[in-house]
């Protein structure tokens, strides 16, 4: 299916990296977006502790986003944050169901569907992620593990909702592995007809983002397959010229 009419989205995790020194690596960003077309969106979901001043460094091309919430709004729930609470910080998106969250914090499905819930509850599009284990690669589940993730993970999208999906396959996470064009084709396509599947004309729209070992060097090759919408970059995010490098592929 052409998704020609759906806008890239550059997103970089910064995962737990980053310290108010790292600031100045927003500031580079900033700037050179400047000297880029403005037709594809950009974004970084740093630490939570970051999200208030790299959103007052933001300016007008950068999204700055945050890397998992609780599903409540408020409460006894020590440690944790909420979408409302990243919403007022300056977030405007929030990855859920990373396969480190999922494996790291034992969170399962339904709860990343909570979660995804609770972000289009505080107005804050989910980026909600998916992939396979290299077992499940090697078995041939590839396609399967995806689908049946995601069926479970997925929100009820109301009217004015949106969402990202996130193909990350846990082998590929910075590993410097990637998987072929065409792996990544079938799975995008695989992901897209669930969308449409679940989410009706709405669902062609949808951005599918790639990530796992997404670099400079291989950003305009996976940016030009078919149903990837953009990439979600872990360690290539964390310097402004690796992921201005990425973003340039995608406006080019
Ligand atoms: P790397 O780009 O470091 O492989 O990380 C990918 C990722 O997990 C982004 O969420």
């Amino acid at each position: 299916m052409v998704t020609g009419m759906v806008r890239t989205l550059i997103a970089g995790n910064w995962k737990m990296n980053g310290l108010k020194s790292s600031l100045s690596e927003v500031e580079k960003i900033v700037s050179a977006l400047d000297s880029h077309p403005d037709n594809a969106d950009c974004l970084i979901c740093p630490p939570a502790t970051l999200v208030v001043p790299m959103q007052d460094r933001a300016g007008a091309r950068l999204n700055v986003g945050a890397q998992s919430c609780h599903p409540e709004a408020f409460g006894a729930f020590t440690g944790d944050l909420s979408a409302e609470q990243l919403k007022d910080a300056g977030a405007s998106y929030v990855i859920v169901g990373h396969s480190e969250r999922r494996s790291e914090h034992g969170e399962r499905s339904a709860y990343v569907q909570e979660q995804a819930h609770a972000c289009l509850r505080a107005g804050i599009t989910p980026i909600v992620c998916v992939g396979e284990s290299y077992a499940q690669k090697q078995r041939g589940e590839t396609k399967d593990t995806v689908v049946r993730i995601l069926r479970k993970s997925l929100p009820t999208l109301g009217s004015n909702d949106t969402l990202v999906v996130a193909y990350e396959p846990l082998w590929a996470i910075g590993t410097g592995l990637v998987p072929s064009a065409e792996e990544i084709a079938e799975v995008h396509l695989t992901i897209r007809n669930l969308l449409v599947e679940l989410y009706q004309d709405r669902g062609a729209d949808l951005r599918i983002l790639y990530g796992g070992s997404m670099k400079p060097g291989n950003a305009a090759e996976i940016l030009a397959i078919d149903n990837v919408n953009g990439g979600l970059i872990g360690g290539a995010s964390l310097k402004a010229d690796d992921l201005m490098a990425i973003y340039a592929a995608a406006v080019a």
